[in-house]
């Protein structure tokens, strides 16, 4: 009994001595509590400093987006295969997610070797070969499971640090742990194995997912645990990730809901932050390890490095005749001999101190009973500082997750893998005691990861398909606004057949493009001058104007004033609108104090007109936005008189009216006599030019040119372009205010481009594909994209956060996902009106082109409208398409600055000198 106590007593001893010997040979191994709170501290520092975009570029810990944006829901389905790469197993997965509506995931399964071309690379191999490996072992997975036949999504589990700017992609910024093959970093690797697997040619696979392995934990353990937002591995290597606010993530586009970011914490340190806690042994381990410098905290926490950092102490305290007699055996000296295992299975409760001395002799030592307590303090202290540096790290994530809700209490679960989390004794219980004391206002779940990172991967993979499923959907519908040069070619060649069989005699009355003669004969010379009135009516504004015009140079002063026309005015009587008309003139010359003075007026009329002389024009349909009753079949000249008479306050002599495409083409010529074709793209869209005279075959004479008003917009309303007509077009059409009419113009003016868009939005939405599927009153409402919008959504300089904005003033509540969207389908929309319209002009240069029998044209278009001249792009992809479409015409294209109103004043001006000759005559 007495030999028993004093066994015990010695013993006890024996164990006190060596452990205290131990302790202070390590005393620098030994963190207290007050310096881990000063690493979790430094390590939030180091998280925001990853976050942050100007500090980014230097952060040792690189806080790497992963374009996983929500934990699993529940409505994951589908089959995926799945590689997983970087663990210290290599597998090969087929995933069943949810089968029958049941949340349930089934998973087959092969382990690969993974041999030194995979791990290393082989210098005489072509640089990359690796993934040739990882490509072959799927191959063969795929042959075993007789899935050759399949197409099947795969998700990849890479654990490495990548920079993703998308879901499918990852540029592996290096290798970690024992991995270093040639020619993959700074590539992207998901295109990389995707090449890799062409070479098999059986093989129809799409990889729409790459994931990190602690995102894959995370995933997988939020499967069954939806309070999970942390995923950590503590294995070969240690990493963590959780789900970051996307206000804070700068990297990343948008402020709207989380995303994953992975933290890539193995770094941590590798800028110096972490050296006065690192021990000899560290700087020892790193100087030998296959990437000198980097991960430091991975190399004083990881798997990977615990058992040689336990060899480099034992070989040291041997040296210093602390352990084993001085004695060291050659096996001692070997880097790699001890494994983590072995450091699990020493520190295991009971028989740990028998499987210390089993593996010191293994390895060639005669260890005594005091060797044998030592040696497993060692590992104690090793594995003990391990834990409680992740749980440093871990803890300052919770705080920031904590603070980041903005709540009191927060109560996680952090999904946890890894083989050195798993197979050691003591390590779980000590990380989650010491997270629990370093932060003590979280309740922290912590869930082993049962069936790996793939079940997560795959997780995520079943949302990229979803994802890419529905973007298929959303490219059948842009295709449908895309044009190829053919349907271009074709449209121009029935716009010029339309062109022509408006100026025959015979077809004129029957055409869709209705060829107005303007009995505009000539550009002005210079010598007009006077002072003139202009209305211009039927664009955006209404104006009046005075236009003084002085003879010689070329100089003209313009006075101008812009009034509404109500919506009830547009749509009321034709009365009101004239009596509304000359209320505004009559307030105008007030304003300009010029009551009772009759000016020559000319009138832009923005309108179809039928005329027989140049004073005279017969409205034959309202477009755009006015109907006006009892305006259509008569004179409008002899209307605005008549209102004049009405009110009887002063009289105007209305010389001239004229369309808001010739008064543009006026305007330019009289800087450019070149100029002979006007076009607006506005409001509404319409072409004017200058036609031989023999060719118009309604007017008399065969003399000089006359410029014709095409009226253009009414081209296809006899049906020839109804095969690039899509559905949306005809939802348009039926909605407006002149179903059937103007249906090219439907397709290219600015009045209906936003209602294209809006139909297609509205389908999109029906379809699920945007605003959550939810159709809001706002999206019902006719009218609410005008031009400006398009112009400033489709802005390239626009973030897509402003997109947001913009539409949110729309009362459009969108994502960021719906405002890529949004822009893309108005870009859809916006790029084949200026395609058309191209096609359009190209028509009409050639047709001038070859009327005149030249090899080449140069002729001057000028150009006004809203559409034109906001639009960030319609102008160029216009232009562009002239030049594709008609490249023997040399096109000028100017922007009139001064608007119809001018031009008007000055065919006026023109108008009036000839009356006052003919009278002198
Ligand atoms: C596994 C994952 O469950 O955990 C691996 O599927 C991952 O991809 C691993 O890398 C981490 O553990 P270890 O110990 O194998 O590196
Ligand atoms: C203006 C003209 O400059 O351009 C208007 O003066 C014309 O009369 C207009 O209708 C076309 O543009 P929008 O975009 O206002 O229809
Ligand atoms: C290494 C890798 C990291 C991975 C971790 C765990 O640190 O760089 O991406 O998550 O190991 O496997
Ligand atoms: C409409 C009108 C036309 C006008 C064009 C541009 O198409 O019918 O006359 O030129 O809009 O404003």
């Amino acid at each position: 009994m007495f030999a028993v106590h004093l066994m015990a007593f010695y013993f006890s001893k024996l164990k006190e001595d060596q452990i205290k010997k131990v302790d202070r040979f390590l005393y620098h191994m030994r963190l207290s509590d007050d310096t881990l709170l000063d690493i979790m501290r430094r390590f939030r520092a180091e998280m925001e400093k990853g976050l942050a975009k100007d500090t980014n570029p230097t952060a040792a810990v690189k806080m790497l987006p992963t374009f996983v944006r929500a934990i699993p829901d529940g409505s994951e389905n589908g089959e995926f295969l799945s590689l997983d790469l970087g663990g210290s197993k290599f597998r090969v997965l087929k995933v069943q997610v949810a089968e029958e509506g049941k949340r349930h995931v089934q998973m087959e399964s092969q382990f690969y070797p993974t041999p030194n071309e995979i791990i290393r690379g082989n210098g005489t191999e072509v640089p990359g070969s690796c993934l040739n490996t990882v490509a072959d072992c799927l191959a063969d997975f795929m042959k075993t499971k007789d899935l050759k036949h399949k197409k099947l999504p795969l998700g990849l589990t890479f654990s490495f640090p990548c920079r993703q700017t998308k879901l499918e992609e990852g540029v592996l910024l290096s290798w970690t742990k024992k991995f270093k093959a040639r020619g993959v970093q700074d590539t992207d690797v998901v295109s990389r194995l995707t090449k890799a697997m062409r070479r098999h040619k059986d093989m129809d696979v799409d990889i729409l997912a790459l994931v990190n392995d602690t995102v894959g934990t995370m995933m997988t353990c939020a499967y069954d645990d939806p309070y999970c937002e942390v995923g950590v591995i503590i294995g070969t290597g240690t990493n963590a990730c959780y789900m970051e606010d996307m206000s804070n993530i700068d990297l990343v586009e948008g402020d709207e809901g989380r995303m994953c970011i992975n933290t890539e914490w193995g770094a941590f340190g590798d800028d110096g932050a972490l050296e006065d806690i690192r021990t000899e042994f560290d700087r020892e381990l790193d100087l030998g390890s296959l990437n000198p410098g980097k991960q430091m905290f991975e190399k004083m926490i990881s798997g990977l490095y615990l058992g040689e950092l336990v060899r480099l102490i034992l070989l040291k305290m041997a040296k210093a005749g602390l352990l084993f007699g001085g004695e060291k055996s050659s096996a001692l000296h070997t880097k790699g001999k001890i494994e983590t295992w072995h450091v699990a299975a020493m520190e295991k409760y009971k028989e740990g101190l028998a499987n210390t001395r089993e593996i010191l002799v293994d390895l060639g030592l005669e260890p005594s009973e005091a060797d044998c307590i030592a040696v497993q303090h060692v590992c104690t202290i090793v594995s003990f500082r391990s834990a409680n540096l992740c749980a440093a790290a871990l803890a300052a994530i919770l705080t920031r997750l904590r603070e980041n809700k903005k709540v009191e209490r927060l109560r996680t679960t952090v999904g946890v893998d890894g083989t050195l989390y798993k197979i050691h004794p003591q390590y779980p219980k000590r990380l989650h005691k010491v997270v629990r004391k370093l932060v003590p206002s979280c309740d922290v779940r912590f869930l082993l990861s049962e069936s790996g990172s793939t079940k997560g991967a795959a997780m995520v993979t079943a949302v990229a398909s979803r994802v890419k499923a529905q973007r298929k959907q959303i490219d059948k519908v842009l295709a449908l606004f895309r044009l190829t040069q053919e349907q271009l070619v074709d449209v121009q060649a029935k716009m010029r057949a339309e062109l022509e069989y408006g100026l025959k005699k015979k077809s004129h009355g029957l055409a869709t493009v209705r060829m107005l003669p303007t009995y505009v004969c000539g550009l002005p010379d210079g010598t007009e001058k006077g002072k003139f009135l202009a209305l211009d009516l039927g664009g955006t504004n209404f104006r009046v104007l005075l236009v003084k015009i002085r003879s010689g140079r070329r100089s003209v002063r313009m006075y101008n004033k812009i009034f509404a026309i109500p919506l009830e005015i547009m749509q009321g009587t034709g009365e009101e609108l004239f009596d509304h008309i000359v209320q505004c003139i009559a307030d105008f010359l007030d304003y300009m104090g010029l009551k009772g003075v009759s000016l020559p007026l000319g009138f832009t009329f923005s309108f179809p007109c039928r005329q027989t002389s140049i004073d005279k024009g017969t409205l034959i349909g309202w477009t755009k936005g006015f109907k006006a009753t009892d305006c259509e079949g008569e004179d409008v000249v002899d209307m605005l008189r008549e209102a004049i008479k009405r009110r009887n306050e002063f009289d105007l002599d209305i010389v001239a009216v004229v369309n808001d495409t010739v008064g543009t083409m006026m305007t330019c010529g009289y800087e450019d006599p070149n100029c002979e074709i006007g076009l607006i793209a506005g409001t509404g869209s319409n072409m004017c030019y200058m036609e031989d005279m023999r060719n118009i075959e309604m007017v008399e004479g065969d003399e000089g040119k006359m410029c014709i008003n095409t009226e253009w917009g009414g081209f296809g309303d006899n049906g020839c372009i109804d095969d690039i007509r899509t559905r949306y077009d005809t939802e348009v059409d039926e909605g407006s205010l002149n179903p059937g009419k103007q249906r090219y113009e439907k397709m290219t003016s600015g009045m209906y481009l936003g209602e294209i868009v809006r139909q297609i939005l509205i389908d999109l939405t029906k379809q699920g594909l945007l605003f959550r599927g939810q159709i809001s009153e706002r999206l019902r409402t006719r009218g609410i994209f005008e031009t400006k919008f398009l112009s400033q959504i489709e802005s390239d300089r626009l973030a897509l956060l402003q997109v947001r904005t913009i539409l949110q003033q729309l009362g459009l509540d969108s994502t960021c996902e719906d405002s890529i969207v949004v822009k893309e389908v108005c870009g859809a929309v916006s790029r084949r009106a200026a395609q058309l319209c191209g096609a359009g002009l190209a028509a009409i240069v050639e047709k001038r082109r070859e009327d005149q029998g030249l090899e080449h044209l140069r002729i001057t278009v000028g150009v006004d409208g809203t559409l034109y001249k906001l639009h960030p792009h319609f102008s160029r992809i216009l232009q562009e398409t002239v030049k594709e479409l008609a490249p023997r015409c040399d096109v000028t294209f100017m922007l009139s600055e001064d608007g119809s109103g001018k031009g008007a004043a000055l065919i006026t001006a023109v108008a009036k000198r000839l009356q006052q000759a003919q009278k002198e005559n």
